[in-house]
């Protein structure tokens, strides 16, 4: 079981409702966070600075995708906000990648995990093929990307749960796999195609899920991220 932690995406359109979310959480309470670009492009580095400060861990998910020498510099930034994990388009190959690693290594050896995204889970095989000019198959696809993520040193990909045990058979038992599309087995799927419970999730390989509706739109929130953690970790 590599089941690690459960990550809460806190995909609200501002501080004001973000906060809102968290303060119903006991004073000693902190949930993992996914921050994503509605929050931060609203917000800026401050809301960052903020979730730091009340002692939250920060998966900062901005998936970036540029020249190398422009994401490695943008990775050192982001690396200055001391947020936990980030993540790149592992579609910007692997010199991309390596740039990246270089720039988020802090004075004192220390760096977030640098998570990849593989294919969005929004291109479907006819996506691929007409417009992206990939003739391989899409599971084979997200594979080898992954792959490539292993072979540039990064620590992850964010994947479907229902890939998670691929993901590591091809890249090995400690390629860190995120996943979302987490659903409890009583809760609304919403847009998500390929889901998986908690429990599920956690005999499936994956190392963290990140789960936004089911907690963040719950009666209560607070029960359903304890319910997830408690499944999950089993
Ligand atoms: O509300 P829900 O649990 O579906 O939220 C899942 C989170 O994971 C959202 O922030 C969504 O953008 C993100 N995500 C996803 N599927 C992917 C990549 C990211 O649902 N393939």
């Amino acid at each position: 079981m590599s089941a690690k932690d459960v990550i809460v995406a806190l995909d609200f359109p501002g501080k004001a409702e973000t906060l809102a979310f968290l303060d119903r959480f006991p004073a000693g309470e902190k949930p993992f966070v996914k921050i994503g670009m509605e929050l931060y492009y609203a917000e800026g580095p401050d809301v960052v600075r903020e979730m730091k400060a009340r002692g939250h861990r920060i998966f900062l998910d901005l998936k970036l995708h540029d020249i190398p020498n422009t994401v490695k510099r943008a990775m050192a930034v982001l690396s200055r906000l001391d947020v936990d994990m980030v993540n790149l388009h592992a579609a910007g190959a692997s010199e991309m990648m390596r740039a990246a690693l270089e720039g988020l290594r802090r004075p004192d050896g220390s760096r977030p995990l640098l998570i990849a995204v593989t294919q969005l889970t929004s291109t479907d095989d006819t996506a691929l093929k007409r417009e992206l000019l990939i003739d391989t198959p899409m599971a084979e696809t997200v594979l080898s990307y992954a792959q490539n993520a292993a072979r540039s040193g990064l620590d992850g990909v964010v994947c479907s749960p229902l890939e998670a045990a691929l993901v590591k058979e091809r890249c090995g038992a400690d390629f860190l796999t995120v996943t979302p599309g987490i659903r409890f087995a009583d809760s609304a799927v919403g847009d998500q195609k390929r889901i998986m419970t908690p429990e599920r999730a956690g005999q499936s390989g994956c190392d963290y899920i990140v789960v936004g509706r089911p907690i963040t739109q719950a009666a209560d929130p607070v029960a359903a991220y304890r319910r997830c953690v408690k499944d999950f970790l089993g």
